[in-house]
């Protein structure tokens, strides 16, 4: 994990590496770190905490090269010394790096028997210290011969305080270039680049960044060409644009994303889509995505028929799968860097199986692997309780089935996909009360059954992650089977029951649940009777969709209220503790 941005330019940089590092805190943010290169010295500033508490330590500093970090600790304890820029033992070299290095261990045993000093618990100082290791004429040089002592996944950008140039090397961890003739960038994320084409890193390459150049090498050091990769404009921003907080702004942002789902659909080639031949389905993703995958497998199920099966990616990588011709993998991903979903296609990209890929990041590894591609549209997502994506995610996974279904169901799909988008618009509701009432509590059980309970798990997702309650989620029916001893007096059970057919059944487990004390938060598309309220807490009557659309509708209630519960509690919803939006490491 871990965002790294280096800069050149002939204007002093800070303003730029701060910003870029502001932008790929989504990456991580418990340290950070900064080293200029001004004159032959090299300046690193570090600290425990955020981007901008280290934009406050930056008073008086600043140089026309630099490189930057933002840091999920891997290896080593979160503290100043563990934090990036890691310096050489001799001081002449500084290294951020994104990934693990997996034989950090041997090299530094290896080191340490030549005489080697090592100052942090981290696997990146392994990097700097190779790269002083030997006296090479060219740093380029030194560069490619630490490339090749190294094993795991690695983007790092390194300064050496007696040249000019940034180096930069990627293995399986992402990084990009910029470079328009005066200003020159690396970074994990164009999104850190000023509008315009970037070049994209491929595994074993190394650049050499000067003043307004870009030298790209292979691993033997031979000069490769380039292709400049297209800006892909998404009419959205990743700005606060006077919201308090990017998931606010996300979740708000859902309808307008919807209805660019379908516009991009709409005119989408479904054609090699609607070719595809096969008699079983896995839906492979983490997290968020996973409970998405969860939601496209109940849709494969229902609309096709056939045989369905949502894996979590990080199972899916060890567990036996029964794959083969006849079988399709389904990919999702919002980050498409998640390094446990890639693994997943990786282990089947031998297989003959048929795969499609769904991200939001167009310029993703994942988004470049697998037979197909479909694009969630959903924008820069930056909070790390992903929102908007989700919803996008179940809603391009019900366009894509219906499509496989016929064009008939693709095109009543787009239309039930325009109605929830306006719905959804309507349904902002003041979610205080609830929210209330939920804080008060260190437990919460989400139960549903079957689309519903899907919706219950994400709920409960959504609301452990930035508030830190102990939320759990279960099957309304299994209640009796165990968790109904967690149940005492004033325990909030928060039921999704969306589907008419199941609401008595789940009513049933409720008032169980009810009679030993908890207490009923109900999220329904039916109105409830007047009987039933004295049962109730609180009611919230989703307003009418197509059924199997509803799990999104109702996610929103739920994603308002975590939100809502999080403000109340007084913590930060774009950045919970001790996670991160990239989760690219196993
Ligand atoms: C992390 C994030 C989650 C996300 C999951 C999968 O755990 O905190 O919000 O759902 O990764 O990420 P992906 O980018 O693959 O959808």
């Amino acid at each position: 994990m871990c965002g790294i941005v280096a800069v050149i330019d002939s204007q002093p940089v800070k303003k730029t590496i701060i910003g870029g590092l502001k932008k790929i805190q989504y990456r991580g943010y418990d340290s950070a770190g900064v080293c200029f290169k001004s004159d032959l010295k090299l300046v690193t500033i570090k600290v425990k905490g955020s981007v901008a508490k280290l934009e406050t330590e930056l008073n008086g500093y600043d140089g026309e090269i630099a490189i930057g970090h933002t840091r999920w600790a891997t290896h080593g304890q979160v503290c100043e010394k563990n934090a990036h820029p890691i310096l050489s033992s001799d001081k002449n070299w500084a290294v951020v790096h994104n990934g693990i290095i997996e034989n950090y261990k041997e090299i530094v045993d290896e080191r340490t028997s030549e005489g080697e000093c090592f100052f942090t618990d981290t696997d990146t100082e392994v990097i700097s210290s190779l790269l002083s290791a030997n006296d090479f004429e060219d740093n380029l040089r030194s560069v490619l011969w630490t490339c090749k002592q190294l094993k795991g996944s690695y983007a790092f950008c390194a300064i050496n305080k007696s040249d000019n140039h940034v180096y930069a090397a990627k293995h399986k961890s992402p990084l990009y270039a910029f470079c328009d003739g005066k200003m020159s960038m690396f970074a994990s994320d164009p999104i850190c680049f000023p509008k315009g084409d970037y070049y994209k890193f491929e595994d074993d390459e190394i650049c050499k960044m000067s003043k307004g150049k870009l030298e790209f090498f292979n691993f033997k050091g031979e000069k490769i060409k380039k292709t400049l990769q297209k800006y892909q404009n998404i009419n959205s921003s990743a700005d606060l644009n006077n919201f308090e907080h990017f998931m606010l702004k996300e979740i708000y942002e859902t309808p307008d994303v919807l209805d660019r789902v379908c516009d991009v659909y709409e005119k989408l080639d479904l054609t090699a889509l609607k070719k595809l031949k096969f008699s079983s389905v896995k839906l492979v993703g983490c997290g968020t995505a996973y409970h998405a995958c969860l939601m496209g497998a109940e849709f494969f199920k229902r609309i096709l028929n056939i045989d369905a099966e949502a894996v979590q990616a990080s199972e899916f990588r060890y567990g036996k799968q029964i794959i083969g011709s006849h079988s399709l993998c389904v990919f999702v991903s919002q980050s498409g860097e998640t390094a446990d979903t890639i693994a997943a296609l990786e282990k089947i990209s031998k297989k003959k199986a048929k795969t499609l890929v769904i991200t939001n990041v167009p310029h993703s590894t994942l988004s470049q692997m697998g037979d197909m591609h479909f694009s969630t549209c959903a924008g820069p997502e930056i909070c790390v309780a992903s929102t908007k994506a989700y919803c996008s995610q179940v809603v391009v996974l019900y366009l894509l089935t219906m499509a496989l279904k016929s064009e008939k169901h693709f095109y009543q799909a787009l239309r039930d996909v325009r109605k929830l988008s306006e719905q959804i618009q309507k349904f902002f509701i003041n979610i205080s009360p609830f929210a209330e009432e939920i804080a008060k509590h260190d437990k919460v059980f989400f139960i549903g059954k079957g689309i519903d309970y899907i919706t219950a798990l994400e709920g409960a997702l959504k609301l452990k992650e930035i508030s830190y309650i102990n939320c759990n989620s279960f099957p309304a029916g299994e209640l009796k089977h165990g968790v109904l001893a967690l149940v005492d007096e004033g325990t909030p059970i928060i039921v999704v029951a969306t589907d008419e057919k199941l609401y008595e059944k789940t009513m049933n487990s409720a008032l169980e649940a009810k009679s030993r004390g908890g207490k009923l938060f109900v999220i329904s598309s039916l109105l409830p009777q007047a009987y039933e309220l004295k049962d109730f807490e609180m009611c919230m009557t989703l307003p009418k969709v197509p059924k199997l659309l509803r799990g999104v509708m109702a996610a929103i209630p739920l994603q308002l209220l975590s939100y809502k519960v999080c403000m109340i509690k007084g913590l930060n919803p774009d950045m919970p503790r001790n996670l991160a939006k990239s989760v690219t490491v196993e």
